[in-house]
Order: structure tokens, then C-alpha cells, then sequence
């Protein structure tokens, strides 16, 4: 099973990744409920419990437009994720699509962009965490936080300490070696369920027609530029697709975790949205001229500081779900939903993390990144080195950037990816069309364009320092690339691709990494 050696673009053979994976096997367990459970678990989070009030500023009540832009690209994606993600099941996702449909430079490119996606959204997540937990505290122990504490300086703060805390302890809980069982997973998507579906029940009958008027404010821009930031709140679906090695079935059962827990947060994301809106309005809040202003600019956090709490509009609220319901007379209900969400976003935080150390170990272990970062814990058997860099990372992203701008850049960075498997989706029917698949994205021509065109179009009209950021990454990682990876990459010396770690043991309480010698696969 040796590489292509001498392969220009240094392209993964797929037969050779689909081989080390059925002989390498991870124990297939993860059916289509628990897949569809994880993704929405992954689903929701900060974007719906948090980015409403982004997505308010940005469209007012042409949210609701916004979310349907969103859920389409992610849909088109979808379909286009679960035909590789059935066709290549193995762990990497768009990194090892990339690897094996365009070679080593484009893998680089989109597991590099994937940093942003895990990383940064994880930061983001923290963020939103935050908000709600200074609200819980606010409310049930009548304690205000000092706010030079929990707010950055675009906030006029200095540093948002519970979101570091949570960044850090999530670290901890990783190096140490906790993974969310299933049935801890399950839990806290009930709880995120049940307290979206309380306020859709509370919210929605208290709606009133006027407070769709006017429904586009800032026009079709603006509604737009909502949904490339309210994108984040569909990102995770992805997540199953990474699961693909541990599920039974996956030519089955990964369309439908897919594409079903993208359906059933859609329909909840619209109900949410018609209820912030229809119960308590959504209008931008404009700056001193009237003029339109970001959200997370200093311009509009002074704007926001000039309200009195009860008539705060939700374009200014940290925590908007819990208070729209606090101001539409449901006071006790939005404090528990700010609990409810205190107590299930970290696991939100959690998945983005084990994501991103696993695109990392899979990077590191095809040697386009140091070997040291693959390290086992000697007690813990966790790959403690990457993990203890990305919750650095997480926290320190978190303690100073806004939550909508860390969204904007974590949208980014998913929108290269998915782009990048729309491309790959279409390659791989022209260069590869015998190849068996179980599930065959529908209309592929059609689907796949639209994707990629689609991510095209978020892209653009994310916010100009998130654009910034996306290519100052890139060009980070170029450099790191021809000074370092490229040399020394697995396929550069002809090494097999998976596998040659196998002296390492699994890490004890989370999924086995891919390339470590796995005991006990059914397929092993
Ligand atoms: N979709 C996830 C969230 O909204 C990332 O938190």
C-alpha cells in the first residue's frame, strides 16, 4: 500500500485510505439516531442562543431570510459532504477529501482553513457561553460581574474572563481524557431542545404583525451579510462526517444524520427566529446619525449602554433568547433557559475542540505538522500537546475578540472547506466515476455549483477583518508549508499514509485518533 511516489500533486490514493481504514477500523457503534444526535449537538449552540442579536443588527426582521440563505448552503453542502463522507468514511473529513482528490498543497489549504473552523468557533462558543453565564449569575445570585472582566476591549473591557475559564477547563477535561458519552451528548441536546422549544412556544403566540415592519431595514445586504454570520449557527453538521469511522453502516446512515439534523434545526431556527421577532421586535440599532453599525464595534456597544435593560433592544443582548422571553413577561423562563444554555454550550465547545485536535493529529501524522504534536499523555493517553495548544489558543481568542467576529472567522475558514468538498464531490464523479457510492448526491451538477457558488457569496459578504483574517491565516500557513511540511510530509518520502504510528496505544476515554494502533475494531 505504498504511495503514489512520485505523483506531482502528491494525490492520495483512495484505494489505499479506504483500505488502511477498513483494516484499521475504529469499533462501529454510531447509528443513525445517535448520528443525527450528534449533529445537533453540534448544530446548536452560541449561534442561534447568541448570533440572533448579531443577525438582528445586521437584517432586522429579514433574519428570517438570512437563516433560509444559510440553511440552503449548508444544505447543498450537506448533500455534497455525504456522498464522500459514505464513499470515504474514514476520519479527516474535507482534510482527507482534499488529500486524496487534489493532493498535499489543497489539503494543506483546507485542514489549515479547518483550524478556523474548530478553533475559532470553539473561542466563539466561549464567548456566547459567557454571556448567558453572567446572566444567570446576574439573575440568580443578584451578583454583577465587573464589566471591565467579561467583556474585551472592543467592549470597552479589558478581558472575558468566564470565557477563558470555560476555554480552560474544556482543556483539562480533554487532557485528561473525558469525552462525552452518547448519553451525556443525548442529555444536553435535550436540554438545548427543550429550552429552544419552550421559548418557540412562548415566543410565537405572542407575535405581533407589526414588529415585521420593516422587514428589511438595511435592505437585502444587509439580510445577507446576516447570513454569512448566522451560518455559524448551522456549522457542525460536519461533525458526523468525522464520525464516519465509528458508524455502523455509514453509506446509510451518514446521509441521514446529516441531512436530517440540518432539516430539524432549520425548522427550529425559523421558529426562533419568527418568535424573537413577532414577540419583541428585532430592529438594528442605529448609530447617533442614524447610520448602520457593526455588530461588535465599540460604535455600537456605546449605542447599547444608552438603554435601560428593560427596553434593551436584542440587537444589544448577550444572551438574546433569555431576553426576549424576560421582556415579554416570562421572566423565570428566561433565566432557566440562560441556565439551560450555561450548562449545554460547553459541550459545543468540547466537540469543536476534539475536532480540532483530531485535524491536527491526522496533520501531524501524515508529517505535515511536527510529530510532537501527536504525543500520548504517558498517564492519560491523550494527545496532550495539540490539546494543550489549541485550548491556549481558544482562550486567549476568546478573552479579547467579540463573539460576531470570531463567528465571521470561523465562517471563513468552514466556507473554504465546504467549497473545497463541492470541488472535490465533481472531481472525483469525473476522475473516479466506477467507484461505488452507496448515496449519490442528487442532481450533482447542479448541487455541487450551487454549493460552491453559494459559499462564494457567504464568503464576500463576511465582514472585511474576518476576510482579512481568513487570508492572513492562509498566507501563515503557506509559509509553514514550503518551510516545513512539504518536506517533510509522509508522501514526500513514499511512507504509507495510516498507520506508521502504531507503536503509540489509544488514548483512554476518547474515540481512538485515527493512525494509532486501535484494539477491538469489528473491522480491525
Ligand atoms: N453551530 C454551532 C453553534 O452555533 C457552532 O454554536
Amino acid at each position: 500500500m505504498s504511495t503514489t511516489v512520485g505523483n506531482k500533486w502528491r494525490v492520495k490514493s483512495l484505494d489505499a485510505i479506504l483500505a488502511t481504514a477498513k483494516r484499521k477500523a475504529l469499533t462501529r457503534s454510531l447509528g443513525a439516531f445517535q448520528l443525527t444526535m450528534l449533529g445537533i449537538g453540534g448544530i446548536i449552540g452560541t449561534g442561534i442562543f447568541v448570533l440572533t442579536a448579531e443577525a438582528a443588527q445586521l437584517a432586522g426582521p429579514g433574519m428570517l431570510i438570512s437563516f433560509v440563505i444559510s440553511a440552503l448552503v449548508c444544505g447543498l453542502a450537506a448533500l455534497c459532504y455525504a456522498e464522500l463522507a459514505a464513499m470515504v468514511p474514514v476520519s479527516g473529513s474535507a482534510y482527507t477529501y482534499s488529500y486524496a482528490t487534489f493532493g498535499e498543497i489543497l489539503a494543506w489549504i483546507v485542514g489549515w482553513a479547518l483550524v478556523l473552523e474548530y478553533a475559532v468557533a470553539a473561542s466563539a462558543v466561549a464567548v456566547g457561553w459567557s454571556g448567558y453565564m453572567v446572566g444567570v449569575i446576574q439573575n440568580f445570585a443578584g451578583i454583577s460581574l465587573p464589566a471591565a472582566l467579561v467583556n474585551g476591549p472592543y467592549a470597552g473591557g479589558i478581558i472575558n474572563l468566564p470565557a477563558v475559564i470555560i476555554a480552560l477547563a474544556v482543556t483539562w477535561l480533554l487532557v485528561i481524557g473525558t469525552k462525552e458519552s452518547a448519553q451525556v451528548n443525548a442529555v444536553l441536546v435535550a436540554v438545548k431542545v427543550a429550552a429552544l422549544a419552550a421559548f418557540v412556544a412562548l415566543a410565537v403566540p405572542a407575535a405581533q404583525s407589526d414588529n415585521f415592519v420593516p422587514f428589511l431595514p438595511l435592505g437585502t445586504t444587509g439580510a445577507i451579510s446576516a447570513a454569512a454570520i448566522i451560518f455559524f449557527a448551522f456549522v457542525g453538521f460536519d461533525a458526523v462526517s468525522t464520525a464516519a469511522e465509528e458508524t455502523k453502516d455509514p453509506q446509510k446512515n451518514i446521509p441521514i444524520g446529516l441531512v436530517g439534523s440540518l432539516v430539524i434545526c432549520t425548522v427550529f431556527y425559523m421558529l426562533v427566529g419568527a418568535g424573537v421577532i413577532g414577540s419583541y421586535g428585532a430592529q438594528p440599532v442605529p448609530g447617533p446619525n442614524g447610520e448602520a453599525l457593526y455588530p461588535g464595534s465599540i460604535e455600537l456597544a456605546r449605542q447599547c449602554a444608552t438603554y435601560a435593560e428593560d427596553v434593551l433592544p436584542v440587537a444589544c443582548s448577550k444572551e438574546a433568547l433569555a431576553h426576549v422571553l424576560r421582556m415579554i413577561g416570562y421572566p423565570g423562563i428566561g433565566n432557566v433557559l440562560g441556565l439551560a444554555a450555561g450548562f449545554a454550550l460547553p459541550s459545543v465547545v468540547l466537540m469543536m475542540m476534539f475536532a480540532q485536535t483530531r485535524v491536527f493529529f491526522v496533520m501531524s501524522r501524515d508529517g505535515l505538522l511536527p510529530a510532537a504534536l501527536s504525543k500520548v499523555h504517558p498517564k492519560y493517553k491523550t494527545p496532550h500537546v495539540v490539546t494543550i495548544i489549541t485550548g491556549v489558543g481558544v482562550a486567549v481568542s476568546a478573552a479579547f475578540f467579540p463573539v460576531g467576529q470570531l463567528a465571521a472567522v470561523s465562517n471563513g475558514g468552514t466556507l473554504c472547506a465546504f467549497f473545497f468538498v463541492a470541488l472535490a464531490i465533481m472531481a472525483l464523479r469525473r476522475s473516479d466515476p466506477n467507484r461505488q457510492r452507496v448515496f449519490r448526491t442528487p442532481a450533482v451538477w447542479v448541487v455541487a455549483p450551487l454549493a460552491a457558488a453559494g459559499c462564494l457569496l457567504l464568503f464576500a459578504f463576511l465582514s472585511v477583518e474576518a476576510q482579512l483574517v481568513f487570508f492572513g491565516w492562509g498566507a501563515i500557513g503557506m509559509v509553514f508549508y514550503f518551510l516545513y511540511g512539504r518536506s517533510r510530509s509522509n508522501m514526500a518520502h513514499g511512507r504509507m499514509e495510516i498507520g506508521e504510528l502504531d507503536d503509540d496505544v489509544p488514548p483512554q476515554g476518547v474515540a481512538p485518533l485515527p493512525g494509532i494502533n486501535t484494539p477491538g475494531g469489528k473491522d480491525a
